[in-house]
């Protein structure tokens, strides 16, 4: 049923199974789950093979961490289109402390709060704090562009200056890291972080302090003979939260001192100041910074796989665009690039930056795939690996192929199946559900990037790696702007 209508409706025909798939023996099933996903076969494949073996993309199995990190590491997994988006019903699911799974980290990484993010819906807290954030976000509509158009070209000149440079390449992640840092900071703060006691060292920070939070997710990718030791390693027991004590109290000292404003509204609407800031620490480097700077690479990797083509037609719709409206850039300007808007939906379906979402059945309830019903009781962890969402072979056409013009003019229903933002597409993030308060934001930044990017240049050469959590991208060269 390629790219027909949107497959989620409730279809009471639907055989009632069981859900099929296999825990295997304590301790040792869960072991070897993630010696598959993280080694053996890989988290694609790991996924695939068992929609093959039990011939259903609702499936039981276990997720890493596991032992002894995560005392439960049973869940169902959802893999396709129609069953995922109940993790978005929150009358149905708990989200409380599922953010990375099967386990919480200490709250001691988090000044001992249990921060908006791990909160569920019918705790009267995260209504509070996401009211902030989405406060914090409308009432700064007007920086978004500036600020962010700002830092973009110290971006793109730090990157032409490390093209000249001896090693004739640039470290993409690190230059966009650094400006995703610093638009956040000064968003939230209105100061730069080099005024604070941050310096120039935000991004490092943040990676040290999520480092140790989300070690037992990840793999390094070492040769196969290190794979045992990095596996004992950084999952047997939780990287303590002192160890990184010292970056996050920079963060927390930085985000306190120049946040004054923003710390003063929080007060005022009844959260603690010191709740307010440790929130605020966790926004601007767990979900902004960690993020942004896995989406930047991923946006740039997708438009180079396309090649000079798309690059073409971009700059073409971008720079006609501009031209027309006078050489201004926007929100109505970037409204009239349809490309470029599905472009970025393309990517964000394609490759969405978080993949992972999980949530607990808050009572027995029943998920439907595209072929069957499956009955979940209350209490279990459902898990959805969204990458199988948003390539649904029975939503979307070619869905491993990198299709620019998907979304635009009648692929627009196809919108509603793009889950990045733990939510679909069409819909808004609220007080009330667990959308990413930003969803917007980060498709606008998107969008801007390639404006910025295709006014300045016509196309790039640039070479990638899978690492850790997201691409690491190389810049190997700019070819500038030869017609506007
Ligand atoms: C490309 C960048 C981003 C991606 C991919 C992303 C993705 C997500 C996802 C998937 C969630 C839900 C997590 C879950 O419950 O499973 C989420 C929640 C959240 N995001 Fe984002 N996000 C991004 C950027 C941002 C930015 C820039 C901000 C703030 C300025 C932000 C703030 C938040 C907050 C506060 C939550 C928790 C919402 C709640 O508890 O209701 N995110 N984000």
């Amino acid at each position: 049923m390629a790219s027909s209508a949107p497959n989620n409706n409730t279809n009471n025909n639907l055989p009632l199974k069981p859900i099929p798939g296999s825990y295997g023996l304590p301790f040792l099933g869960p072991l070897h789950d993630r010696h598959d996903y993280f080694y053996k076969q890989g988290r694609d494949e790991f996924f695939a093979t068992r929609i093959q073996k039990y011939n259903s993309t609702v499936i039981r199995t276990n997720m890493p961490p596991g032992p002894f990190i995560a005392h439960d590491p049973k869940v169902i997994a959802l893999l396709d289109a129609a069953s995922f988006p109940i993790l978005f019903d929150n009358s149905k699911v708990d989200k409380r402390d599922v953010l990375d799974g099967t386990f919480m980290p200490s709250t001691a990484f988090t000044g001992g709060y249990r921060t908006c993010a791990f909160q569920d819906t019918t705790e009267p807290e995260h209504s509070l704090l996401k009211s902030f954030f989405l406060h914090i976000l409308s009432s700064k509509h007007n920086t978004f562009l500036p600020l962010f158009r700002s830092l973009l070209t110290d971006h793109f000149n730090n990157m032409e200056e490390s093209l000249a440079g001896k090693s004739k390449e640039a470290s993409y992640n690190t230059s966009i890291g650094a400006a995703a840092f610093t638009f956040i900071f000064r968003l939230l703060t209105d100061k730069d972080p080099n005024t604070t006691v941050i310096g120039s060292e935000g991004p490092k920070l943040v990676e040290t302090w999520l480092g140790a939070q989300l070690a037992p997710l990840a793999t390094l990718g070492l040769p196969k003979i290190f794979n045992y030791v990095e596996d004992v390693l950084i999952r047997t027991v939780p990287f303590p939260a002192w160890a990184v004590k010292g970056s996050y109290n920079k963060l927390y000292e930085g985000v306190s001192t120049a946040g004054t404003a923003v710390l003063d509204e929080a007060e005022k609407l009844g959260i603690k100041r010191d709740e307010a800031c440790h929130n605020l620490v966790f926004m601007l480097g767990f979900n902004a910074f960690g993020g942004l700077s896995n989406q930047f690479p991923i946006l740039i990797k997708w438009i180079g796989l396309a090649g000079e083509g798309l690059h073409k037609q971009l700059a073409d719709e971008i720079r006609t665009v501009v031209r027309d409206e006078g050489g201004v850039v926007s929100l109505a300007a970037l409204d009239k690039m349809t490309l470029t808007k599905s472009v970025v939906y393309e990517v964000l379906r394609i490759e969405p930056a978080v993949p992972y979402q999980y949530a607990k059945a808050r009572e027995d309830l029943v998920v439907q795939s595209h072929d069957a019903a499956y009955e979940i009781k209350k209490g279990e962890m459902i898990f959805g690996y969204q990458p199988f969402a948003t390539k649904d072979p029975k939503i979307f056409e070619n869905p491993e192929e990198f299709v620019g013009h998907r979304f635009i003019g009648d692929g627009e229903r196809l919108l509603r199946n793009v889950f990045w933002s733990n939510g679909r597409e069409v819909d808004e993030p609220t007080a009330d559900n667990k959308q990413c308060p930003a969803k917007n934001l980060v498709v606008l930044l998107c969008r801007v990037y390639l404006v910025e990017f295709f006014l300045r240049y016509d196309t790039f050469a640039f070479d990638w790696k899978p690492l850790v959590l997201g691409p690491t991208v190389t810049i190997k060269s700019l070819t500038k702007c030869s017609n506007f």
